[in-house]
């Protein structure tokens, strides 16, 4: 399906609203000083990613279609970056940057298929409504009233509910959330969203809530022999789509017709300051995958700039 490739600057009226996101979720998280807003807890990782022969039918993107090392880091949306890992209905990050010096890209995934708000707007009125009143603790009523009001914002919490992770990164699928325009060797354009797909791993969900660092300890583990890998996978569009609200999945997307990009592979551990120096930033892509259309998105780089400048 062809598509318009738009990449609208972010409105200056949505510049403030981002910045009181940052605040809130650097709030939510206790403040750390050095700590992200978001995904606090995570390991800095290296590793290789090499194209699949079909990645070329679906981009044309040289990140995608090259063989490139991958800086990655796996994370826990966890409000503690010291703190024990969270358990296995906590959300969890992927973030990494592939491609050579002048076609890099970025590309930020999490363990769900949908974000928790679908406007600016509503997404810190959710982070409000769940912020601690005068007792500490947040106001169950306020939070029961807006979910009421803003049934979507449910969505990610249900499917969290519904899908407990194993016990280790490794085994854990990630979803890039957004739908992505990908222009092919070809010329043609479609939309396509990020899976990436564990490849050998333990995928069974645990039993229990996890104990203190024992995703770090396992991705340690695995790394050594060699076996942290991912499908980097495009899920393919049909007419008709929904592109710009990221509250909802595809019709039928989990059988949705897809096309492995290629695959990485996590060689290393990386020091923490590898990863800590910059940020990853979601509008950075290579041309031949371009900005999805929809507000979350276009936020986003802006927030993690902020996130970033704090915390340095
Ligand atoms: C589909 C939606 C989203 C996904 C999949 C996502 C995913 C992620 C991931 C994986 C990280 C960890 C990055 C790392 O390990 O370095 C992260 C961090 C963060 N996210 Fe998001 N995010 C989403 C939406 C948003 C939005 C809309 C905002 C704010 C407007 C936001 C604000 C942040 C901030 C401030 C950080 C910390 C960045 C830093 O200090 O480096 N995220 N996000």
């Amino acid at each position: 399906m062809a598509v318009p490739i738009l990449e609208l600057p972010i409105p200056q009226s949505a510049a403030a609203t981002i910045a009181a996101i940052v605040d809130a979720l650097k709030a939510a998280a206790g403040d750390p000083p050095k700590g992200r807003a978001n995904f606090a807890k995570g390991r800095c990782v290296r590793g290789t990613y090499v194209p699949s022969d079909r990645a070329e039918e679906i981009t044309r993107s040289l990140s995608f279609t090259k063989p490139s090392r991958v800086l990655a880091r796996f994370s826990v949306d966890s409000s503690d970056a010291n703190g024990a890992d969270a358990d296995n209905l906590a959300l969890r990050g992927f973030g990494f940057r592939l491609g050579d010096r002048h076609h890099r890209s970025d590309i930020l995934a999490q363990s769900a298929p949908v974000h928790f708000a679908k406007t600016l707007d509503q997404m810190l009125a959710f982070l409000k409504a769940r912020s601690p009143g005068p007792d500490g603790n947040p106001d169950r009523e306020r939070i029961k009233a807006f979910s009421a009001a803003n049934p979507e914002t449910l969505h990610q919490a249900s499917y969290i509910a519904a899908h407990p992770l194993p016990r280790n990164f490794s085994g854990t699928t990630y979803w890039g959330v957004h739908s992505f325009p990908a222009t092919n060797l070809a010329g043609e354009t479609r939309f396509i969203k990020f899976k990436l797909a564990p490849v050998g791993a333990d995928v069974a969900p645990a039993k229990s809530d996890v104990t203190a660092n024992i995703l770090d300890d396992d991705l340690e583990h695995r790394i050594t022999s060699g076996d942290v890998r991912f499908s980097v996978m495009a899920l393919l569009d049909r007419p008709g789509d929904p592109t710009t609200d990221v509250t909802i999945r595809w019709p039928d997307e989990d059988n949705r017709e897809e096309v492995r990009l290629g695959t990485i592979v996590i060689t290393g551990l990386e020091p923490d300051e590898t990863c800590d120096a910059s940020s990853f930033d979601p509008a950075n892509l290579a041309e031949g995958i371009a900005h999805p259309p929809d507000e979350i998105f276009a936020a986003r780089s802006a927030a993690y700039a902020l996130s970033l400048a704090k915390r340095r």
